[in-house]
This record gives structure tokens, sequence and C-alpha cells, in this order.
């Protein structure tokens, strides 16, 4: 058995569960050119990250109130057009509250952030549903110090509580609640900032203030999730999307593509699609592909799914069905019984598919420089890969998210996240 050593648990935003560097520093910027007023000489925006805004204008970047003030207005704005959206969620901070939470830990956010950002950012990224209690500025005209921000968040009744920031502010405001002060040392403050504060603990990064506030706890399982589509879907970019999406989300990707993914199936994934086995037979070619999956999903697939990562395939069985089941014409049922014991079990939760006729798929393919053994097949081999594709969708809705792939790239792109995060957030605002 585990037990967790908080029954309370507090956290800042700004450096310890999102990293607003980028937004934060362009949404100043922006302002500031606004006005017409500058970075004084020597100040790095960076230390605005953390104080209200209010405090960085007149104090840090020594604005005039008035001036401060009309500022003020521009990176609101700004922040809420733009800014917000260049946030990131440190890794496995997700992993962190949801085992809090399940582990029946209260958990609560103590920010100085005015409320309508702090929650947008929240929403943003499908974290609001974690906290028991968020407690933000109501006004940045009339400040609350952040001690008082910390009681507030504070439950009624608590045995040991720590409050959980990357600030002097944040470490001091804990110890004025007499609750442990825990350093983000991975966010904006060094680790001196915060032992001068008086920390008692500084962690160096999210993985060991995982360590710190769920010792021995089980990490939730990840998510398995798959990406299929015809040759010349776009696919290969849309996973390169994909995967920076997810990880500015703080998921903890593992991508990797079959076949191939480890050293073994690398090497049958080059005996497969080089041009130089053309006599290779269809069962030999299933077989193959059967092999090169076995390996991939017992030494990379399911070791990082129980490690609580998100693993993002580039093609699964589904590609088998369909190229050496349909394409091939081995038919569906021979595949699958081929790859049972390949898949062992390891089912996607969700796969993705890339929507386009094989017709135009085919001109898109012909722009490519170089092409492997499948790709040179005849236009009757891809429109039954497509036919095949068609039936697995029919066959199974509820785990194949369908995106026309047929529009530009960047609504591909944008319709691909938003699906995929209705799987994996299905509390995500849209
Ligand atoms: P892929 O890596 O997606 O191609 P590319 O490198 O051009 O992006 O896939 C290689 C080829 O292998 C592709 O034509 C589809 C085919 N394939 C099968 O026929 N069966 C399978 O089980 C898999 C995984 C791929």
């Amino acid at each position: 058995m585990y037990s967790f050593p908080y029954d309370a648990v507090l956290f800042d935003l700004d450096g310890t569960l999102t990293c607003s560097e980028q937004g934060i520093v362009q949404s100043m910027l922006h302002a500031l050119k606004t006005v017409g007023a500058q970075v004084p000489a020597g100040v790095d925006l960076r230390e605005i990250i953390g104080p209200p805004l209010m405090t960085s204008l007149t104090g840090i970047l020594r604005l005039p109130v008035p001036q401060a003030r009309e500022a003020m207005a521009h990176y609101s704005e700004f922040f809420n057009r733009e800014g917000m959206y260049l946030y990131t969620v440190y890794p496995h901070i997700r992993s962190i509250l949801s085992m809090l939470r399940a582990g029946g830990v209260y958990v609560a956010m103590a920010t100085s952030k005015p409320v309508r950002p702090a929650m947008a950012i929240l929403n943003h990224f499908g974290l609001t549903h974690y906290f028991n209690r968020i407690i933000t500025e109501e006004d940045n005209e009339k400040l609350v110090n952040k001690p008082e921000l910390i009681r507030r968040a504070l439950p009624d009744h608590y045995e040991r509580a720590a409050m959980v920031g990357d600030r002097f502010y944040d470490i001091e405001g804990a110890l004025q609640n007499g609750i442990d002060a825990i350093g983000a040392g991975y966010g904006f403050g060094t680790e001196e900032e915060l032992l001068t504060a008086g920390a008692t603990h500084v962690v160096p990064d999210t993985e060991s203030l995982r360590a710190f506030l769920c010792p021995g706890a089980p990490v939730p399982r990840g998510f398995f999730l798959t990406v299929e589509g015809l040759d010349g879907s776009g696919k290969t970019t849309q996973v390169d999307r994909l995967e920076k999406s997810l990880r500015d989300y703080g998921y903890s990707v593992l991508r990797t593509r079959e076949p191939g993914g480890c050293e073994i199936s690398e090497e049958i994934r080059h005996t497969i699609l080089t041009t130089d086995h053309m006599e290779m037979c269809p069962a030999c070619e299933a077989l193959l592909y059967a092999a090169s999956r076995a390996q991939h999903v017992h030494q990379v697939i399911r070791p990082a799914v129980e490690r609580g990562m998100l693993v993002l395939c580039d093609r699964f069985v589904d590609s088998s069905v369909a190229y050496q089941g349909g394409g091939r014409e081995l038919g569906a049922e021979t595949v699958c019984q081929i790859n049972d014991p390949a898949v062992a079990g390891m089912w996607p939760d969700a796969t993705v598919y890339l929507e386009i006729d094989h017709q135009r798929a085919l001109r898109r393919r012909h722009s490519a420089s170089s092409l492997d053994r499948i790709e040179v097949e005849s236009a009757a081999f891809h429109s039954r890969v497509q036919a095949a594709y068609e039936k697995l969708i029919h066959d199974d809705p509820r785990r194949f998210l369908v995106v026309d792939g047929e529009q530009d790239m960047d609504t591909v792109a944008a319709d691909v996240l938003d699906a995929v995060l209705g799987r994996l957030e299905p509390e995500l605002e849209s």
C-alpha cells in the first residue's frame, strides 16, 4: 500500500503547472509597443512572470500608473487573443493532478492571475476539473496578497498541506500559513531564490515532483493512439503536428511508427519496403508486418502505455487489414488471425483516419521523390485499400476519429487535434 504525504496540495499556475514564458513575454512586448514604452535596460522580461501584472508594470518596468493601466488593457486584449495559446502544460502535470485526485487528496490552485485569464488557461488545457478549489485575483486593482490567496485556497480541515510554487512569493505565502512550501525548481525562480525564501523542498523537474507528492502510487495507464490513411493522405505531416500540439498540452508523448519503431522491426521494415524484393508474396508480406508488430508491441508500445505515456503510432494493425487484407486480397479475417499474437490485446484506444480519395492520394504520391514497394502498386490496389479502411470504420465507429484529409493542412491539423482532445479530455471546452 502507498499513502500520500499531504492530504491537501495547492499549486501556483505560471511556472508551476504551465510554462507561460512565451505567452506572457509576447503579450507584454505587444502592450509596451502599443503604449510607446520600452523594456528598461538590464531588465529580463522573464522577471515579470509570477508577480501581479500591475506590480511588474510599475515596479520592474517602471511605468507611471496611468501608462501602466493603459498597457494592462492592451496586455489583456492580446493575451486573450493570442498569448494564452502560446502557453504549454509541463509534462507529467496531468498525471500528478489525476493521481492526487484518485488518491482522495484535496487539490487547489492559488494564483495571482486575475480570474478571467486564469480560468481561460485552465479551460483551454482541460485542467479545470482536477481542482477542488481555484483561487485567483478577482480584480487587479485591489490586490490580494499571496498569503491571503493561499489561505483562501486551503480546505477547512487538513492534516498536512503543501503549496507548490516557483517564486519566493509562493514559498513565503505558504510558510505564513504554516504549511510546507515546495519549490518548483523547473519554473521561473532560481533554486537559490526558493531556498532563501525557506522552501521545505525544491524539485528540479516535474517527474521529481510526482515522486515527491505521490511516492509509490501507480501511474495511471496511458493512451494508445494510432493514425491511419492512404499513402499520400498527408499522414506524416499531420502526425508531426499532432505530436507537437499534444506535447504543448502536457502529454508525455511517445511517437513511433509501423512498420518499425524498434531495432528488429526497423530491419523488417527495410526488408518489406525495399523495391529489391518485388517477388515477395502476399502471405510473406502479411507475416513480416505482423512479426515487426509483435516485437514493437512487446518492446515499445505496451511498456510505454503501462508507464502512463501517450503512444502516438503512425499506422498499426488497421494498415495490415487494409493493405494486406484488402489491397493484397488476403481477406480481413486471415490478416486478423495472423495479427492476433502480435497485437496481443493491445488494441488502440482511438484511431485517427485521414480520409482522402485514393485517386487524389495517387496524384499527391506522384509528386514524391521516391516510392516504396507498396506505394508503386496500382490504382486498383489502393482503391481496395480504401474500401477496406471504410469497412473497418463502419464496423467500429467509436474507435475511429475520421477527419477530412482533403482540406488545407492547417485545417486538417486543427480538426485532428480537436477530435483527439475530445477523446482524451471529454471535459475540454472547444
Ligand atoms: P508508411 O511508413 O506510412 O509510409 P511512408 O514512409 O511513405 O510515410 O508506411 C509504409 C508502407 O507500408 C505504406 O505503404 C503502408 C504499408 N503498410 C502495410 O501494407 N501494412 C501494414 O501493416 C503497415 C503498418 C504498413
